[in-house]
């Protein structure tokens, strides 16, 4: 059976680890092999650009340039080759967050981000695309109360993150066939229901 790229999106406390981690385990349980990644990062050279982005100040548009540096290592050591061997390839993050982020958040220029993406991908998305959906206020309960050290991102207002959310999910207006919204206010068993509906018919 051919491999499939899953990617994983939402904003920051919205659930995405959580089931990242389940939907691999799940994956892995029904006898496919299965790559486990994320971004920025996912190789050796994006997991040092990442704790760039992670902590240091930056001008939006660098900040997207290394996202998408980040993307290029990604897709040419990790994603296309697992995919080419037939391996599913599950990855917390994907382009649809540099332009819920960079675009929607920070308000960089979505040709801009288009321009890159071409650039990076020419052509190459997900086959599947799951947005974790939340307000900005129960997300960031939930980061709070998870003891993690918040970084650059989660940093951000409330504000940002409203952006970013409705970035989103303008995305999956536009593109509903590969992105799947989830309501993700709901408890994580019924989620996760909905995740093995989802794939056991995509
Ligand atoms: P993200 O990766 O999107 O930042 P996490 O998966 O790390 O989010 O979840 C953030 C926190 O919220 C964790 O403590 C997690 O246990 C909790 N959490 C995740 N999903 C739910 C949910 N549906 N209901 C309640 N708490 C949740
Ligand atoms: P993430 O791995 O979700 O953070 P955590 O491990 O804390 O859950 O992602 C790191 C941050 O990078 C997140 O706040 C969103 C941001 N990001 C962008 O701004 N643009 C992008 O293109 C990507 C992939 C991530």
């Amino acid at each position: 059976m051919a491999g499939k790229f899953i990617t994983l999106e939402g904003i920051d406390g919205a659930g995405k680890s959580t089931h990242h981690g389940w939907l691999v385990e799940h994956l892995k349980a029904r006898g496919l092999d299965v790559v486990a990644t994320r971004e920025p990062g996912g190789t050796p050279l994006g997991e040092k650009l990442r704790a760039l982005l992670l902590s240091e100040p930056m001008h939006q548009e660098t900040e997207a340039l290394l996202m998408f540096a980040s993307r290029k290592e990604h897709l040419e050591q990790v994603i296309l080759p697992a995919l080419r061997v037939g391996k599913w390839v599950v990855s917390d993050r994907f382009s649809d967050a540099s332009y819920a982020y960079q675009g929607a958040g920070r308000g960089m220029n979505p040709a801009k981000l288009e321009l890159l993406e071409n650039w990076v991908q020419e052509g190459f998305k997900p086959d599947l695309t799951f947005v974790f959906d939340v307000s900005a206020e129960v997300a960031c309960q939930r980061l709070a109360g998870s003891g993690k050290t918040a970084d650059r991102f989660e940093t951000e207002t409330l504000d940002f993150f409203r952006r970013v959310r409705q970035g989103y999910l303008k995305r999956a207006e536009k593109d509903p066939n590969r992105i799947r919204v989830i309501d993700s206010a709901q408890s994580i068993e019924e989620i996760q229901k909905q995740l093995y509906e989802i794939i056991v018919t995509s």
